[in-house]
């Protein structure tokens, strides 16, 4: 940018030539990164990772009421808002509530989801959003392969796996017809989503009746109606005004600067990594007690899911810490007390609405008594007749080390564990004491008592989200620091704090590589401070780390 002119890539100049052959250079690379061979498959840049849903799905109701077909949409109760929202363009839609429903239907050859001449998409993310989990990769081929009775196309919301996650495109038949993803969440920068789509399966986006500025090649606007598309690949037809150029070009120093960072195989390297620190994490939690004996966390696992198995698990923890007396400490409290000890956590619903249902145990009428009672997803009650409405949620990266992880559980200890053993154990939990097990700290519904109380109605909600008792005053009977609190050192060893060359024991030496150990940030480098392109690639490194941050 400091040697070239670059301009919109829809003129006809020399410096917009130059900026659209870069763009669809940068497109071909992006491909290549996810092994999607260009033959087979394009990418369209979108805002985000909900543009591009938005856009999946904007095509198809086009196509279907351009058919007059009913458009049938199913999605898995671990989506996020973002592909919940899909359904309010379908005529009929279904909620998935676990993967068997998704495998039954899949077995009797679909039935449970769109009728024949129906159009149907099914979408699911790669991975939870909030518990980590991943989904199962192979159920776009096996719907591709066994569902016949209609026309039927699967989306993958990618956003959260790809994160951590080695995503692979190579085999277009057994992949899934559009992938939707956000780039930032890869690599720190730049702000950019793509919608990949299986060249294959790409007619059923072309009937989007929507036009733009550089999405067609001829307008009749006074004294008729006319339009015709732009020909050629179809990103061409999808790609509204002027593509964010810049952006396009700094994810091309991004994919850079990942393969100095991570290696040849760079996600792959992230996903060991990442999954190993997760695990850490993960296993000291589950073991962390009161002295009473009680587990301090209550961690939302998939049943199935088990840390350290990439194809199960990502790097994401999502969790509650209880008190001594079984009380749930808000999580809003846990994030503000994280973020003071420059530890950056997530909390909340994470738009999340299924996994909270489920994971928290909130049926439809409760959740609306908690609406009606003040309950909001960004101002939220933290905790309604003693259930938690939202969670704590860890999130690991390529750039997290050894020691952030460290410092967390170090902070969890001196916070969160209390070590007066005069505390009696809460009755509901006496049995979990007598046989214990890791289990015990694990909820997928109603195994956490305190969660199990249904809420019958506004009032008994209205009484329950009464001001609960602040975390910082329980502290009194808690444990003081084991850890060293200097502002310098917490800084240099948070969880998601700019890089410092890893340090984890458990990566080998091989495993480690060589450059990392010269990225650590000068002192005092903030990420807010390293927010543009025009500056170093060193700059856009130490903006990869923001890819942890994620906040929806
Ligand atoms: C699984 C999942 N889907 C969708 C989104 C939304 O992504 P974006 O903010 O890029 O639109 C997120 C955000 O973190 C996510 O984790």
């Amino acid at each position: 940018m400091t040697s070239n002119l670059y301009g919109n890539p829809h003129s006809a100049s020399r410096p917009s030539k130059l900026a659209g052959h870069r763009v669809d250079a940068i497109r071909e690379k992006a491909l290549r990164f996810f092994n999607a061979d260009p033959q087979d498959w394009d990418l369209v840049f979108t805002a985000n990772a909900s543009a591009s849903m938005k856009l999946v799905i904007e095509c198809m109701r086009d196509a279907a009421s351009t058919t007059n077909t009913p458009l049938w949409v199913g999605h898995h109760k671990d989506a996020h808002t973002s592909l919940v929202g899909m359904r309010e363009l379908a005529k009929t839609h279904r909620c998935f509530d676990n993967d068997s429903q998704v495998e039954k239907w899949i077995e009797s050859g679909g039935r449970g989801g769109p009728r024949s001449r129906e159009l149907g998409l099914f979408a699911y993310p790669g991975q939870s959003n909030m518990t980590g989990r991943r989904l199962p990769l192979s159920w776009s081929g096996r719907i591709r392969r066994q569902l016949h009775r209609c026309e039927i196309y699967t989306l993958l919301d990618a956003a959260a796996l790809a994160s951590t996650g080695h995503i692979d495109l190579s085999d277009e038949s057994t992949a899934p017809d559009f992938v939707a993803l956000s780039f930032y969440k890869i690599f720190g920068y730049p702000d950019l989503g793509a919608l990949i789509v299986r060249k294959k399966s790409s007619h059923i986006l072309e009937s989007r009746r929507y036009f733009g500025g550089g999405t067609v090649d001829m307008v009749v606007a006074v004294g008729d109606t006319w339009h015709a598309k732009k020909e050629g690949a179809l990103h061409n037809r999808l790609e509204d005004g002027t593509v964010p150029f810049h952006n396009i070009f700094a994810l091309d120093h991004a994919i850079n600067v990942h393969k100095r960072l991570y290696g040849p195989e760079p996600m792959k390297f992230i996903s060991r990594h990442s999954g190993k620190l997760a695990k850490k994490v993960y296993s000291s939690l589950s073991s962390l007690r009161h002295a009473n004996g009680l587990p301090i966390a209550i961690i939302y696992k998939d049943s199935a899911a088990v840390y350290g198995n990439s194809v199960l698990q990502g790097a994401t923890i999502a969790f509650n810490f209880r008190r001594a007396d079984g009380s749930t400490i808000g999580y809003e409290e846990v994030e503000k007390l994280a973020d003071e000890h420059n530890i950056y956590v997530r909390s909340g619903s994470l738009c999340n609405p299924g996994g909270v249902a489920t994971y928290l145990s909130w049926n439809p009428s409760e959740m609306r008594a908690a609406y009606a009672n003040g309950h909001r997803c960004s101002h939220p009650v933290q905790t309604m007749a003693g259930k938690a409405t939202g969670v704590v949620r860890v999130s690991l990266g390529g750039m997290s080390t050894a020691r952030d992880v460290q410092t967390f559980l170090d902070f969890v200890k001196q916070y969160y564990v209390n070590d007066d053993a005069g505390i009696p154990l809460p009755i509901q939990y006496q049995a979990a004491r007598e046989e214990p097990s890791p289990k015990s700290t694990e909820t997928t519904l109603s195994s956490v008592p305190e969660q199990a109380s249904a809420l019958s109605s506004n009032q008994e909600l209205a009484k329950a989200s009464a001001p609960q008792a602040h975390v910082f005053e329980r502290q009194k009977s808690v444990k003081k620091p084991s850890i060293n609190t200097s502002p310098k050192v917490l800084k240099r060893s948070s969880l998601v704090y700019p890089p410092s060359p890893p340090q984890s024991p458990e990566l080998s030496s091989d495993e480690m590589p060589q450059y990392l150990r010269h990225m650590a940030p000068p002192p005092g480098t903030h990420l807010s401070s390293a927010n543009s392109i025009g500056r170093s690639k060193r700059t856009i490194i130490r903006n990869s780390v923001a890819g942890l941050l994620r906040r929806t």
